[in-house]
């Protein structure tokens, strides 16, 4: 077991971007928060250091990363050629919550992009981020700093429990502002195309481009021959150990639904959590209700850090009460995986 340092940069900022940078620097991995959720980097040019991400996560190999750069003057030691489309992205929307797929520059090691001829590039917003990013000098690969298949971590706590003893060196950041992951665009095309969805929404993308496809990949299940696009789709993720089920439709009939899954639930001695938008919070005076905030940003805020309390706490079963118009496709498509695509459409008889 490896000795876990954790540097609180509110106390200390100077010394947490000076060790973190050096631990980049010698081929060390770094949980460093982001304004989405923390990140677990490694020096993106160094094959051996980004190999240790994967065994720290136990995450698929064939599943790339994303290279975080502090700078314009860095986008050339992770791109090759960018386009149009790629450049608007990237001004308008960075330093931001948008990662841009762009092709890789033959710096970037196939460890990395998982042997795509693409890599994913993003600009944190996050100030600490940047620093250490640029006080290293290099561009840094990083996943979510979660071990695979957990809620990825939205307090430096979360990234302790996952990965103590895994890693060198933890710096926290406090909790971060989004709270959900970066938007993943393809972007070697002329039309920017979703991946995966977070903060920056598809209606501002469009704004800015003039047009925008979504992968449907994002809500249903991936074809096999469709994971390619974005090897994150074939896995589940997010999987807190409660059974999750989401609940659509018409909010009246979504707490019958749940009202009554509960009933059944709780005959089988099973602990029952809710989780629902604060307007919905007055429906469920029986249950353990966990309000999300009222929309989409505090939703996105609320919802990794929520399932872990679920899981310390205890319950088995957790019903997710979804307004999809207020909560958002980032909150949607994260807790339909969470839920192992267990939807319920209220209303109708099937689930
Ligand atoms: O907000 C974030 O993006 C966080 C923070 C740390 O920046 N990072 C993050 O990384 O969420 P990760 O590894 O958990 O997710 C990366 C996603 C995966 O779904 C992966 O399949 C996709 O981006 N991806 C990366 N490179 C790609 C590429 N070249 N082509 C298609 N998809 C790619
Ligand atoms: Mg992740």
């Amino acid at each position: 077991m490896m000795k876990t340092k954790m540097i609180f940069a509110w106390k200390d900022r100077e010394n947490a971007v000076r060790e973190a940078a050096e631990e980049l620097r010698r081929g060390g991995l770094v949980v460093f928060p982001t304004e989405t959720v923390y990140g677990l980097g490694a020096n993106a040019f160094d094959a051996e250091a980004v190999r240790h991400i994967f065994e720290a996560k136990g995450r698929p190999q064939d599943n790339p990363l994303i290279v975080h750069i502090a700078d314009m003057q860095q986008l050339a030691d992770a791109a090759g050629e960018v386009g149009d489309t790629a450049r608007i992205l990237m001004d308008t929307f960075w330093p931001g919550p948008l990662s841009v797929i762009v092709k890789k520059s033959a710096r970037i090691p196939d460890a990395v992009s998982a042997g795509l001829e693409t890599v994913a590039v993003r600009m944190p917003e996050n100030e600490l981020a940047r620093e250490i990013i640029a006080r290293a000098e290099l561009p840094v690969a990083a996943p979510s700093a979660n071990t695979s298949g957990r809620p990825s971590p939205t307090l430096a706590r979360h990234a302790f429990e996952d990965l103590c003893g895994k890693v060198p060196l933890i710096i926290d950041g406090g909790p971060c502002r989004v709270g959900v992951e970066s938007t993943v665009v393809d972007a070697t095309g002329e039309v920017p195309v979703i991946l995966r969805p977070g903060d920056i929404t598809p209606e501002m993308i469009r704004k800015a481009v003039g047009d925008v496809k979504i992968h449907h990949g994002i809500m249903g299940e991936a074809a096999p021959e469709e994971v390619c696009a974005s090897p994150g789709m074939k896995y589940k993720h997010y999987a807190p150990r409660a059974a999750v089920t989401v609940f659509t439709g018409d909010k009246k009939e979504v707490a019958k639904q749940i009202d009554f899954r509960y009933h059944i639930d709780s005959m089988q001695g099973k602990k029952a959590a809710v989780l629902c938008l604060d307007e919905c919070a007055a429906f469920y005076p029986q249950l353990r209700v966990f309000a999300l905030g009222a929309g989409a940003a505090e939703a996105e805020a609320a919802l990794f850090r929520t399932l872990r309390e679920i899981d310390e706490q205890g319950f088995d079963t957790a019903y997710f009460h979804a307004q999809e118009e207020k909560m958002g496709l980032a909150v949607m498509n994260r807790i339909i995986r969470a839920a192992g695509h267990r939807v319920v459409a209220a209303g109708e008889e099937k689930e």
